[in-house]
């Protein structure tokens, strides 16, 4: 017997919650899943074709539908479709499997086609263009090694797994050579046309009304139709996809296997790792030290939205989206494809680009204080920039600091992490404390015509008291000083322009980065002209300053936020979530030793000292807690644009059974026998924590 290469399986039944019997469905003569088999069997190299339904007497139609036209038929699992693909598929023992589900009328051989390709090119174990998302909804191919099937079917535990067959397989980037096709179509992921709603099977009888059904439909025909008859295209324009993934979360949760995670591919990596790199990460925040190492994740695979998954395959809502760069979501598809764009031009040039004169009048269209502006790669760059700039421009040498700045020695001299500066650099930096004014006055009596600036975050753990931010002004404009804001966190976030812009305070000089090009590395130093001008006569250069990808996808992102509100979804979704939090805490008297913070797009967590608990001890059972129940979490709810509802109900979720064994643990004062498995986290500085008004 010839042994199959490609065997091409359709997965089909009658029921669906929303759309019963909508396989059977007719478009023009024939029905949906005709319309699949059909296009199907127009795919290359394809050996064989099998339709997978269950046992259900419901499905008896379906099974008819085949034995009339000749198409194998195998009958399954329910619930457990990835039981029902393996056993349909496993006899024939094929080379790849391609899975097409059966309400996807319009699947286009072609597409299959160059997806196949792929597979076979790269040597893939799973190939699809469904991650990240470019193409319309309606138009999936996947082709998996048939090996990758088998494993996932022995080893996919979630009920979410075992319902959607290759979901086991993408989270495992870790073991599986992932391959993607992308769309090359700008927007096309905004088209739906798969069925799952009556307003989807309206739409597509007016697709099939304009063509015909006797052959596929290519999708670009579709798709210009479409383009040009937008009242057909907002038929089912309203329907999101999120109102699936609550249903998927709901079961997850439930089920036994959601709070049983492995991180043995972590802790292996990790000890391999820091042979080379001690930390075993570049950023303090990212590795070991601030993570409960043992029952935590230690390395990352891949992003999509508001979720994460790490390298043994587990999932997480993610709260700490990068420490606040993806402000819109991992592979948010308008900015990655404006980088795609960009990079088919090139990444860095040998002479400055238009885009930085683009991107400098977007941020001054915003941001009250950016007159004039700079780019650079890391915060650390820009605050130094302006610290740098105001010591010129005043002839003085001591600066005033309030918050974290960055890694450079004028700021971090200041803290417990100061070693390697010299003492001379230590002596010119003076911290204050935030919401005293009292704090700044002395300094400046106590040097007078010394200060050259005052660097500060407008607000992080505290809300500034009525009129402090001004009185700050004031003083600093009194002593002949520059205020620099320090807006890394709160820069597109509390709104388009900042704090300062939220406020109404604007200062001399800020700092922007983080958030300006979800996740691509950028800053900004931004100011008054009366001072900017100046800036290149002290020296601030640097190689990747004007590096493309991240300046268009600084554009990008600023354009998407200002089309689609996204500061004020930070707002409500922020606020809903620290209302629910507020809500747990108090249910489980946790308030003592955890205490929410801040403005509602970055809440933070203040963790105390509890009886004879440290807040550390407490915290590393915190975060152990949340992953176990599938949260990803430092100590701020970094909220994005991609976190939907089904994120929030795992993240509520999380809290509530997070607080409840807190509280039992608590009770039962065996906090330290729990924490045995997990290195105590130690946090190198603490600086916010400490600025806090007694
Ligand atoms: C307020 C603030 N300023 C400056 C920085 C430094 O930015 P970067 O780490 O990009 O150098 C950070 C980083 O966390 C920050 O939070």
């Amino acid at each position: 017997m010839k042994k199959i290469k490609n065997l091409l399986v359709i997965q089909a039944r009658m029921g669906s919650e929303r759309l019963p019997g909508k396989v059977l469905l007719k478009l023009g003569k024939i029905s949906i899943l005709e319309w699949v088999i059909r296009a199907s069997k127009k795919i290359r190299d394809i050996d064989d074709i099998i339709v997978a339904t269950t046992s259900l007497k419901e499905d008896k139609l379906i099974e008819k539908l085949c034995s009339d036209k000749g198409i194998s038929l195998f009958k399954g699992e329910n619930t457990d479709v990835l039981s029902r693909i393996y056993e349909a598929v496993k006899k024939k023992n094929p080379k790849n499997v391609i899975r097409i589900t059966g309400d996807c009328p319009f699947l286009d051989p072609e597409i299959c086609n160059q997806v196949l390709f792929l597979h076979d090119n790269t040597k893939a174990d799973y190939t699809s263009n469904t991650i990240p998302i470019t193409w319309p909804d309606g138009l999936d191919c996947e082709v998996m090694k048939f090996s990758a099937l088998k494993k996932a079917k022995y080893n996919a535990k979630l009920p979410s797994d075992r319902e959607h067959v290759t979901k086991w397989i993408k989270n495992n980037q870790n073991i599986f050579n992932i391959q993607s096709l992308i769309c090359p179509f700008k927007d096309f992921y905004k088209f739906r046309l798969t069925i799952d709603f009556e307003s989807d099977y309206k739409l597509m009888k007016e697709i099939v009304k304009k063509f015909s059904d006797h052959q596929p439909i290519p999708y670009l025909s579709i798709i210009d139709y479409l383009k040009k008859n937008p009242k057909v295209l907002k038929i089912n324009k309203k329907i999101k996809r999120d109102v699936i993934q609550i249903k998927n979360v709901n079961k997850d949760i439930k089920s036994s296997a959601f709070i049983k995670k492995k991180f043995f591919n972590s802790t292996k990596l990790f000890n391999e790792t820091k042979k080379i790199i001690s930390l075993g990460s570049q950023t303090f925040s990212k590795s070991y030290i601030n993570w409960p190492k043992g029952n935590s994740p230690l390395f990352l695979t891949h992003g999509q939205g508001g979720k994460v998954w790490d390298v043994d395959g587990n999932e997480y809502v993610d709260l700490v989206c990068g420490l606040l760069p993806v402000i819109l979501g991992y592979c948010d598809e308008d900015i990655d494809y404006a980088i795609r764009e960009q990079l088919n031009r090139g990444i860095s040039f040998s002479l400055a680009t238009s885009l930085e004169k683009k991107l400098a009048l977007k941020l001054k269209q915003h941001i009250p204080s950016a007159e004039q502006v700079r780019f650079s790669k890391n915060g650390s760059d820009v605050t130094t920039a302006a610290i740098r700039l105001a010591r010129f421009l005043t002839k003085r040498e001591r600066i005033v600091v309030c918050g974290y700045h960055g890694w450079h020695d004028w700021f971090i001299s200041s803290t417990s992490m100061n070693r390697g500066i010299p003492n001379q650099v230590q002596r010119l930096t003076h911290t204050i404390k935030y919401n005293s004014t009292k704090d700044l006055e002395k300094i400046f009596s106590r040097y007078p015509e010394q200060v050259a600036a005052v660097i500060m975050e407008p607000a992080n753990y505290e809300k500034p008291k009525e009129s402090y931010l001004n009185e700050v002004k004031k003083i600093i404009k009194k002593n002949k000083a520059i205020l620099i804001f320090d807006e890394m966190c709160t820069g597109f976030r509390f709104s388009l322009g900042g704090a300062q812009s939220f406020f109404n305070v604007t200062p001399d000089l800020s700092c922007f980065g983080k958030s300006m090009g979800n996740g691509m590395p950028i800053a900004a130093l931004v100011g008054k002209k009366k001072y900017m001008q100046h800036i290149d006569k002290i020296f601030f250069s640097g190689t990747f300053g004007g590096e493309s990808l991240s300046l268009i996808a600084a554009l990008a992102v600023i354009e998407k936020m200002e089309k689609e509100f996204v500061v004020d979804y930070l707002w409500k979704f922020g606020r809903n979530l620290k209302v629910k939090v507020n809500q747990l805490i108090n249910k489980y008297k946790l308030n003592k030793f955890i205490k929410l913070k801040g403005y509602d797009p970055w809440i933070l967590l203040n963790f105390l000292d509890y009886k004879n608990y440290t807040k550390f001890q407490l915290m590393t059972l915190f975060k152990s807690l949340m992953i176990k129940n599938g949260v990803l979490i430092s100590n701020s709810h970094n909220i994005c644009f991609a976190h939907n509802k089904a994120n929030l109900e795992t993240i509520l979720n999380a809290y509530e059974m997070s607080f409840s064994k807190i509280s039992e643990i608590l009770r039962k004062g065996n906090l330290i026998k729990n924490l045995r498995n997990s290195r105590i986290i130690t946090p190198v500085i603490q600086v916010r924590e400490q600025l806090q008004k007694e």
